[in-house]
């Protein structure tokens, strides 16, 4: 056999063992079948290290940070999102954490607070039906906005406060519905009104919610000069100030911080036990 004939041999054995579980698949028509057997996802995991800066990089990104909120501000579109046609206020390198967040984890539920225009637990929701796993509670006070939210059956909304004892209530027994194959883990997202006091209260009310290994995330921890929008006054990064004084059960993952632009910096909080 000639070299190249050699080479095409050796591609087909190696792709034909890459590809094992989906030529189970094939169709007799040859196309790919729906491979139900198959867990969807690899087990490829970015092993990441904390972003460390000179001084001269802060600065540069610090301020792009500041320049990408405050473009928003001012009626750009930086961080609003269209995801499938619903409209959602996201970074888009957040959205590849999260991705990265539920590959890893398998949550059964992934509690939000703050829906507005659904378009980011229809994000979730999606994650979750490519997976094969995990379901949205998102809770909002605004019903307003319920006509036009996205439908689907892995979102579930709750109408009320994210700190009224009765919608953590509900939550919290939600939760503890579990399906059969569960993974045990919940993610949390803090994403609805930022203020310090209102973002502290749900942590306190959802924290018992994320078990070890899992992660709490609080939105929007860059406002109040963190870098940006200085006059917006304690909020979401004083929140976690005052949640990691009161507990060390939770820690910064600043790892989830590599792309170096984030809306929530020292945000990604993972339970440690
Ligand atoms: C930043 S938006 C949420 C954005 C959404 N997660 C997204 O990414 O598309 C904040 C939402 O929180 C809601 N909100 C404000 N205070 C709330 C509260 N106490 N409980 C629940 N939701 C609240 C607002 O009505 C608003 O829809």
């Amino acid at each position: 056999m000639e070299l190249r004939g050699v080479k095409r041999a050796l591609r087909r054995l190696v792709l034909g063992k890459k590809l094992g579980a989906y030529v189970e698949g094939l169709a007799p028509g040859g196309a790919l079948a729906a491979v139900a057997s198959t867990e969807p996802g690899g087990g490829f995991r970015v092993d990441a290290t904390e972003p460390v800066f000179s001084p001269d990089e802060r600065r540069l990104v610090d301020g792009f940070a500041d320049l990408y909120y405050r473009r928003w501000q001012q009626g750009g579109h930086t961080i609003t999102l269209s995801w499938l046609g619903y409209q959602t206020l996201k970074c888009p390198l957040d959205l590849w954490i999260y991705q990265e967040l539920i590959t890893e984890l398998r949550p059964d539920w992934i509690v939000e607070c703050g829906t507005r225009f659904g378009g980011s637990a229809l994000y979730l929701a999606c994650l979750c039906e490519l997976l094969g796993h995990g379901q949205v509670v998102t809770i909002d006070t605004d019903q307003s906005l319920q006509p036009i939210r996205p439908v689907h059956p892995r979102i579930r909304y709750l109408a009320g406060s994210s700190t009224d004892p009765s919608i953590v209530a509900r939550v919290t027994a939600l939760v503890a519905d579990r399906p059969a194959s569960a993974s045990g883990q919940t993610l949390v997202i803090l994403d609805s009104a930022h203020d310090r006091d209102h973002v502290l209260a749900e942590l306190r009310a959802y924290s018992p919610l994320v078990p070890p290994g899992g992660y709490l995330v609080v939105e929007d921890s860059n406002v109040n000069g963190h870098p940006t929008n200085p006059g917006h006054g304690p909020g979401p990064w004083e929140a976690i100030d005052a949640f990691l004084a009161e507990t060390d059960r939770f820690a910064p993952d600043r790892t989830r911080e590599r792309f170096l632009l984030t809306m929530n910096p020292r945000g990604y909080l993972r339970r440690k036990t």
